[in-house]
């Protein structure tokens, strides 16, 4: 069991994420939906302590989370994998390596450093890859490949880690909708098949209904809807997205990531602040 207990975080005067609590259980598939701002990106990545809270707990099971530190801190970074919008591989180096990566936390800083993996790294690195349907690229470097298949490298690389949890912050919204489908059934697969809980920031609704048996809703930092996706009906709609300046009803494709960068192309870089979300080198400290 996965617990938040009254997490709020501000950014100087700015509260980000509000007075949030809920619990969600092992195993659980759970879209969080909300405009650009509302506060998802920041909750996800306290999740797994790429920011803090300012106040309020989090706790896995008995561990408080939130007070981790050191190794412990790092033990549960592994055990809580993050995929990112813009995928945050290493491009020059060669899929398989990027897979490896995973492994970083599992082994000591020296071996890392030299870029040792064991023969049982390279299998399991592959049997990840196969799973993903990419094996086909391991030995080409990461960003050579489209968006899709970077995205698919990095659940890999996720999977790497055994993770108990996976988080993912709009996974596809660089995508075009052939490769989406690809990765939320990825997602999903790992959910089914491994028992893993997987906590998914998404901006088209119809994504978070079809795949999420779970939406938590934001709005202002606060969760503003909690429940089964056959709850979200239009009346939680707009009390999630609020409704157009004219008081029409909010177009369900108009959210945050469409409403930030609307040519938004597959593959294209961008340089909003996730963007600057670290690589696993950069986690390991490296
Ligand atoms: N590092 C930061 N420093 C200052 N303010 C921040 C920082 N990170 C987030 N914020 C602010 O906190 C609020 C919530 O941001 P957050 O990125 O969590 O929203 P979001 O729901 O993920 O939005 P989007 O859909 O655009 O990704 C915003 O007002 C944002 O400007
Ligand atoms: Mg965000």
């Amino acid at each position: 069991m996965f617990r938040l207990k009254n997490v709020t975080r501000r950014f100087g005067e700015r509260v980000a994420v509000d007075n949030v609590t809920f619990d969600i259980p092992q195993g659980q598939m759970v879209g969080v939906i909300g405009r650009s701002g509302a506060g998802k990106s920041t909750m996800l990545r306290m999740i797994n302590r790429l920011a803090d809270p300012s106040e309020g707990t989090i706790h896995f099971n008995d561990i408080e989370v939130s007070s981790l530190r050191g190794s412990a801190l790092r033990n549960w970074q592994r055990d809580c994998a993050m995929i990112f919008q813009q995928f945050n591989l290493v491009p020059r180096l060669d899929v398989l390596t990027n897979v490896m990566l995973g492994r970083l936390n599992h082994r000591s800083t020296i071996l890392s450093l030299l870029s040792i993996f064991s023969n049982d790294e390279r299998i399991m690195a592959i049997a990840a890859l196969e799973r993903l349907g990419i094996e086909q690229t391991a030995l080409q470097p990461a960003g050579t490949l489209s968006g899709g298949q970077q995205q698919r490298v990095a659940i890999a690389r996720a999977l790497m880690q055994n993770p108990k949890m996976l988080l993912a912050d709009e996974p596809i919204a660089s995508l075009d909708p052939l490769n989406a489908k690809i990765v939320m059934d990825a997602l999903r697969d790992i959910n089914e098949r491994e028992g893993i809980t997987v906590v998914t920031n998404l901006h088209t609704l119809d994504t978070a209904r079809a795949y999420c048996e779970r939406i938590i809703g934001m709005s202002g930092g606060r969760v503003v809807f909690d429940g089964p996706s056959r709850e979200l009906d239009a009346e939680a709609v707009r009390t999630i997205y609020g409704t157009g300046s004219d008081g029409a009803e909010i177009d369900e494709r108009v959210t945050s990531t469409a409403i930030r960068n609307p040519a938004r192309q597959d593959n294209e870089p961008d340089n909003d602040k996730e963007s600057a979300s670290p690589t696993p080198l950069a986690l390991a400290g490296l």
